[in-house]
């Protein structure tokens, strides 16, 4: 089975990771989390390119055979840049627009996202091919990100927080929210609390999920042979390089972050 890296600015990308584990049960991971430089979403596209070519290389050197790209804001800013430059390949997060035009009762949908996500060509691509037949309304989610870093999953403030940016979705009439960044899945239960029943929430995770198997697969990847099996963590890049590796168990899950790690522990604890 192939040695899969997977990254994002934080811990948000745990919410793919969890999703392709359900498919992948065997996988074995590198999930690389750039906490030093988080938050991507307000960032330049240069920026996060470059972060995005410093990763790939680290987790190439670790020895991944695929990258996914577990970062709506980064997947708009550097997949095109990381496919023409590094030849392995990449699978990237895409903002279930789609899905969600084709299951609004109202006719309106709602995007929550990074600032970075919204203005990418490739997010206003796709949702130039719905937008003439639904109305789609837009909100960065403001301090989501930050909530989750900091595990602030629930309580009062965050539900503040939270409905600040998705209330004017729904006052707008949207019958689905579509989570347009890997951060918004762990607000998911404050989320649907405010929306109400009759609001679907959609995470592309699991669709992303799917993608990284048919990319594998048609690869020939997904073959039974085992790598030397890892686990380690380590907050210092210089130092991730070298991450403890463990022999014999399978699968495994190796956790690398450029700055705090606490938040990614917990969250990874969490996700199981
Ligand atoms: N989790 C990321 C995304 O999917 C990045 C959020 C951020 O760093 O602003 O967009």
């Amino acid at each position: 089975m192939a040695v899969i890296g997977i990254f994002d600015s934080g811990s948000g990308g745990l919410s793919v990771l969890k999703e392709i584990r359900k498919v992948l049960p065997s996988g074995h991971f590198i999930y690389y989390a750039d906490n030093a430089h988080c938050p991507y979403g307000d960032k330049s596209p240069e920026y996060i390119q470059d972060r995005a070519r410093a990763i790939t290389r680290l987790l190439l050197d670790k020895g991944a055979e695929a990258i996914v790209v577990a970062c709506n804001t980064a997947t708009g800013a550097a997949i095109a840049t990381l496919r023409a430059e590094f030849d392995v390949p990449f699978v990237g997060m895409e903002p279930a627009v789609k899905p969600a035009a084709l299951g609004t009762r109202t006719g309106v949908i709602g995007v929550l996202a990074t600032a970075g996500t919204l203005k990418a060509s490739k997010y206003l691509k796709t949702k130039g091919l719905y937008q003439d037949n639904v109305r789609i309304e837009e909100h960065v989610g403001e301090g989501f990100v930050q909530l989750v870093e900091r595990l602030e999953l629930d309580g009062p403030e965050t539900e503040r927080v939270v409905r600040a940016s998705l209330q004017p979705l729904l006052d707008a009439g949207a019958d689905t929210i579509v989570l347009g960044c890997t951060h918004y899945p762990f607000l998911r239960p404050v989320i649907e609390r405010i929306a109400g029943p009759d609001i679907r929430v959609i995470d592309p995770a699991p669709a992303v999920a799917k993608q990284v198997l048919k990319v594998l697969s048609e690869r020939g990847l997904l073959s039974p042979a085992t790598p030397s099996s890892f686990a380690g963590l380590t907050g210092d890049p210089s130092k991730a390089r070298d991450g403890d590796r463990q022999g014999g168990k399978s699968p495994t899950l190796e956790l690398l972050s450029s700055g705090d790690p606490t938040t990614l522990r917990r969250l990874a604890a969490m996700i199981g």
